[in-house]
């Protein structure tokens, strides 16, 4: 009788293929670095399971229709990057020194220090940008009712981010510290002042005290580079949160499909 050849092994108990350094081809330098790459990154995700978190981010599902109008919300938080970036080159030069020194240090960025005038530039229509960009993406999630249950709390959280970003704007404004600077800042402070109940105590706040002084230059400077850079940062994260616990809303223009069984038991 003839022998029946063996049944195939299970792929589950197949030895696994030769690494490249177990004789399978010759080791590039390539397959090392991906291999200490790879490494590393086991080694860090083994001590804090990291992956789970940033797969929960990254891979999400998105509603039919997603389209161009979503990516405003990266599009901003790119801009605020590119400023955080930015902005640290300019303070290793910037000095908040009301009696020439501001204007002394930023003029020396400008004229003389190397891809100076290009870095101030970038920051400089950079703050436009990232002004067009959240009021943009602000209208995209006003037309698509992104606003409304569950959202409510992400479109708080944005109101902060755009009131924190036109800080950022009115503050960098002062601090070249040129007659168009002051004279614009007087007026903006004065125009805070004429606010209801807090109006006079945020004036005397800004300026740091009841004049215009050299404090106010420091005070201005504080707050556009430390102060509402920190709450911007931490604010997207929290608005990123809600962004991947909840999901994005779909078009207005797309109708859910509705159940005929859903159908009868509610008429
Ligand atoms: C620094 C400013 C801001 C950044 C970096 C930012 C970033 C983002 C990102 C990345 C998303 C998800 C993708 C998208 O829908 O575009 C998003 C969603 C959202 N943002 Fe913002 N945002 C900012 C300001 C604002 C403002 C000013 C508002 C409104 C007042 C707002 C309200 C919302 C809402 C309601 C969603 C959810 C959208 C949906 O469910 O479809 N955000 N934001």
């Amino acid at each position: 009788m003839p022998k029946l050849p063996p049944p195939p092994i299970p792929p589950a108990l197949k030895p696994p293929p030769k690494r490249p350094e177990e004789g399978n081809g010759k080791l590039t330098p390539l397959d090392t670095a991906a291999e200490a790459g790879t490494s590393v990154v086991n080694w860090v995700d083994e001590r804090t399971s990291l992956s789970g978190a940033v797969r929960w981010m990254m891979f999400r599902k998105v509603p039919k229709g997603t389209n161009w109008f979503y990516t405003l919300g990266s599009a901003t938080m790119f801009a605020f990057l590119s400023q955080a970036i930015t902005g640290v080159f300019l303070a290793m030069y910037y000095r908040p020194d009301v009696s020439g020194g501001a204007y002394e240090s930023i003029r020396y960025v400008t004229n003389d220090v190397f891809l100076g005038s290009f870095v101030r530039g970038m920051h400089k229509w950079g703050a436009s940008v990232m002004v067009v960009l959240v009021f943009l993406h602000m209208g995209r999630t006003f037309f698509f009712g992104a606003y409304k249950y569950p959202r409510e709390l992400n479109w708080v959280i944005g109101v902060v981010l755009l009131i924190l970003t036109m800080t950022m704007s009115f503050t960098g404004y002062l601090l070249p510290f040129d007659e168009r600077a002051y004279w614009a800042t007087i007026v903006g402070v004065n125009i805070n002042g004429t606010g209801p109940l807090i109006g006079p105590y945020l004036s005397d706040f800004l300026r740091a005290g009841p004049e215009f002084g050299a404090t106010t230059l420091s005070r201005f400077y504080a707050i556009h580079m430390m102060l509402v850079p920190g709450l911007i940062a931490a604010l997207i994260g929290a608005h990123l949160y809600l962004v991947a616990k909840l999901g994005t809303t779909a078009p207005p223009w797309l109708k859910a499909k509705q159940d005929p069984e859903l159908k009868k038991t509610e008429a």
